[in-house]
């Protein structure tokens, strides 16, 4: 069954699905539906799958960089920094939380195409560790506003590398036609640097860049280092400086059905960091402080959603609609990418997958999809259906559209014990800021 390729997850007695040692239709009976259940056993095996990888090739000289934006919320910025991450931020939003849940500000790694003013005087107010500057105005803003506050920022440059990755070319980010980051080949770049050595307030630490998401080969990664690797090497003949730092990004992918077969994380940075060991010899430079900015493959696969069914719609000859109480504002990913999930009737989890449906949300929108032709044990109105492989970029994509409530979010942890992360949105809420 293609459902047990998620970790965490397995059947009870009842015959119902389980993740964490929890039953999910308990879950879904005390919390409601639709419902985020995020296990913590498999956060934690993949934090530090990356940490342990990552600091026996670099000797401890490296930083494993959580990108928040696949699961934002204070609980989910306590686990990073309990496991000794870094926390990449993207917006003034995702800074304000991490530091309400008292993240410490020196590990913030802040991006971003297009920062606010706003966005960066809280970013030097606050003592963000790094910023990572996207381009040549934000350069100069920055420096204006530690200026003014009287503080010295340190910076990462982020340079679009040029290196292509097989991926939806809606996450393709690391392509010179991108709205992201200093071009290379234009020498935007190493000017970038040079210009920024001469800023009275800015430090200019290292590099940064990121060539795509829900990438399953190793080579663009060792690819994109090679490259990045070259700059480092010009910045050095242009100025003299040794830039200490050299993020890749993240980008790691991970498996949602049974077709998917992304590289191991241990595969895929061996080759890059022996890539980064022979090119560094080759040009006499020594090896930097190594990062990587993982998001999807820390919290996907540690998240399921449930939801109920509602409406049953066979229309012979045609396909079969299974209706569940969220959709597109909970999962916009089918919507918006084609993106496929594995879905799993939680209280008939033995029972085989012998239909084949399209699973669809309550929005008043025809696109409103979870996913079409999955395999599906025969749904009834009633059952408790389980979405697998949902923790990354769900909840923090979700919308109110049509004014639905956000789901809960719960994490499971202890071997069967559940606490709540996210509370559920209310009508209430949804009509709160209306003056
Ligand atoms: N670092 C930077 C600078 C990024 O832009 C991203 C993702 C990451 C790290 C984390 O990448 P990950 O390890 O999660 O692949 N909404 C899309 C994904 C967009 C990714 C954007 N940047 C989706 O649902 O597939």
């Amino acid at each position: 069954m293609s459902w047990f390729l998620q970790k965490g997850l397995s059947v009870n007695e009842a015959g119902n699905l389980t993740i964490g040692g929890c039953d999910t239709t308990a879950l879904a009976a005390k919390y409601g539906t639709p419902l985020y259940v995020f296990n913590e056993d498999t956060i934690l095996e993949n934090c530090r799958r990356y940490k342990k990888t990552m600091d026996n090739l670099y000797a401890g000289n490296d930083m494993v960089i959580y990108a928040s934006k696949a699961f934002c919320c204070k609980a989910m910025c306590r686990i990073a920094e309990a496991e000794g991450m870094g926390l990449d931020v993207v917006s003034g939003g995702e800074l304000y939380t991490a530091l309400e849940a008292g993240f410490p500000a020196k590990n913030i790694f802040f991006h971003g195409n297009n920062k606010t003013p706003d966005e960066l005087l809280s970013a030097v107010v606050n003592d963000v560790g790094t910023v990572v500057v996207d381009n040549i105005q934000e350069l100069e803003l920055l420096n204006k506003t530690a200026v003014s506050q009287r503080k010295k920022m340190r910076v990462m440059l982020r340079v679009k590398p040029g290196v292509g990755a097989h991926t939806h070319d809606y996450v393709r980010t690391g392509q010179i036609d991108s709205k992201f980051g200093f071009a290379l080949e234009t020498g935007e770049a190493l000017n970038a640097a040079v210009h920024a050595q001469e800023m009275s307030n800015i430090e200019l630490y290292g590099l940064h860049c990121h060539i795509g998401s829900q990438i399953f080969e190793d080579e663009p990664f060792a690819a994109a280092a090679e490259v990045m690797l070259g700059l480092f090497d010009k910045v050095r003949e242009k100025t003299g400086v040794v830039l200490s730092a050299l993020d890749l990004g993240g980008g790691f992918g991970i498996r949602y059905v049974e077709a998917n077969d992304p590289s191991p994380v241990e595969n895929t940075l061996k080759l890059v960091a022996d890539r980064v060991t022979e090119v560094c010899s080759r040009l006499d430079l020594p090896v930097p402080k190594m990062m990587i900015e993982p998001g999807r493959s820390i919290v996907g696969d540690a998240g399921i959603t449930l939801y109920h069914v509602g409406t049953v719609k066979n229309i012979p000859g045609i396909r079969t609609y299974v209706s569940v109480d969220g959709g597109m504002t909970d999962n916009p990913r089918y919507a918006l990418y084609h993106s496929e999930y594995t879905a799993v009737i939680a209280n008939k989890a033995l029972q085989p997958a012998d239909s084949i449906v399209t699973i669809a949300g309550k929005c008043c929108e025809s696109g409103d999809l979870l996913g079409e032709n999955l395999p599906l044990q025969s749904a009834e109105t009633g059952d408790i259906l389980a979405m697998l492989d949902t923790g990354a970029y769900c909840y923090s994509m979700a919308s109110n559209y049509n004014r639905i409530p956000r789901p809960a979010a719960v994490l499971v942890k202890n071997g069967g014990h559940s606490e709540l992360m996210i509370r559920r949105e209310t009508w209430e809420d949804a009509a709160a800021l209306d003056i």
